[in-house]
């Protein structure tokens, strides 16, 4: 089976956005592929984290992923600082990554513009430790974003050079694009994606939500003035009533097309209630099962010590073979 990696940094509440772009998808790959999803813990403190939310951050990811269908026996599922080949890998790397590659990436010229008191070197080498993950795992599929992408070059990059360097040691991995790639936009901000780390909560809906919460939410989105309102799906002239329809067609399987001709002469107001009752309906089983799972840390700590043991004898095979190529003395 072809080897698929994916994570999520623990900086705040999954949102529906990491469940419709990504969660989901993993959820439906376990079948067919060799996965292995980790909570991307060392990820998350490029931003600065408070140590007590960070830990349970990390947690409540976890539950959620066993909660999303995420299944133990089937995926490794861990945390990523429990498995230091990560940075040991990342370390090495980062001797074959140029300072000019790191800086033409998208996500840190952003990131260090919107955390301008904190833009330190983890944030910079940020795309190095993500190929240290795929890498280690010698995935040859990696689930991406739109805003992923380069980093998924990059690490195609650097594995060509050291392979170019020093033998075939990396497989080069593929980018997978889902069949429907769900791309969820801010909620009051609808030209921006929708992210857990938002400082404006009306932004986001978190999966752990309170249904009473998430209409809200809904209710107060931004959608625009067209006069007679129209719901209809245009991106560049309406993207609050566009990001809701794909929420909607995301959520209910029905084409954007259907979802036009079905609100065709209704209003806004209609639709928003209608996607907050589908997002709704949707996370009521997943909220249920995450609080029995949230409840039971030695469940919790049972499949990710599990995880990051069958992670961990995967990585080393990996880092044995890139420490004899660089020359490392073997113990
Ligand atoms: N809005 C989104 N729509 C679709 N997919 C999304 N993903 C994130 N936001 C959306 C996908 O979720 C996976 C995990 O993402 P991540 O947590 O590693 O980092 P991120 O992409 O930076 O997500 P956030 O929520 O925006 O986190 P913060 O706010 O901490 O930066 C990825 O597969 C991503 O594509």
């Amino acid at each position: 089976k072809p080897i698929v990696l994916s994570g999520a940094q623990p900086s705040g509440q999954l949102t529906i956005g990491n469940y419709l772009g990504a969660l989901r998808q993993w959820d439906q790959m376990q079948d067919d592929y060799d996965c292995l999803y980790c909570i991307v813990d060392l990820h998350a403190i490029t931003v600065r984290q408070d140590p007590v939310a960070l830990r349970s951050a990390s947690l409540d990811s976890l539950a959620l992923y066993l909660a999303c269908g995420i299944d133990p026996a089937r995926s490794a599922v861990f945390m990523q600082s429990h498995v230091p080949e990560h940075s040991q890998l990342a370390w090495v790397l980062n001797c074959y990554t140029q300072f000019g590659e790191l800086s033409r990436m998208t996500q840190f010229k952003d990131k260090s513009e919107r955390h301008n008191n904190n833009v330190n070197a983890g944030l910079f080498t940020y795309p190095v430790l993500m190929a240290a993950d795929i890498l280690l795992y010698q995935a040859n599929q990696i689930p991406v974003g739109h805003d992923q992408k380069q980093h998924l070059e990059l690490a195609r990059d650097v594995a060509m050079r050291f392979n170019a360097a020093h033998g075939e040691v990396f497989t080069l991995p593929e980018p997978y694009i889902p069949p429907v790639a769900a791309r969820v936009m801010s909620l009051q901000d609808p030209t921006k994606k929708m992210s857990k780390s938002d400082e404006n909560p009306w932004n986001f809906v978190g999966l752990l939500e309170d249904p009473k919460m998430i209409s809200k939410k809904f209710k107060k989105a931004m959608t625009d003035s067209e006069d007679p309102p129209r719901v209809r799906f245009d991106i560049d002239a309406k993207p609050g009533v566009a990001n809701l329809l794909s929420i909607l067609s995301g959520v209910t399987g029905k084409t954007v097309q259907a979802l036009e001709a079905e609100y065709e002469g209704k209003m806004y107001g209609h639709l928003k209630g209608d996607v907050a009752d589908a997002v709704i309906a949707l996370l009521e089983p997943v909220q249920k099962s995450f609080i029995e799972l949230r409840a039971d840390l030695p469940v919790l700590q049972s499949v990710m010590r599990a995880g990051a043991e069958k992670a961990r004898a995967r990585a080393a095979v990996t880092l044995a073979k890139v420490n004899d190529a660089v020359g490392f003395v073997l113990p």
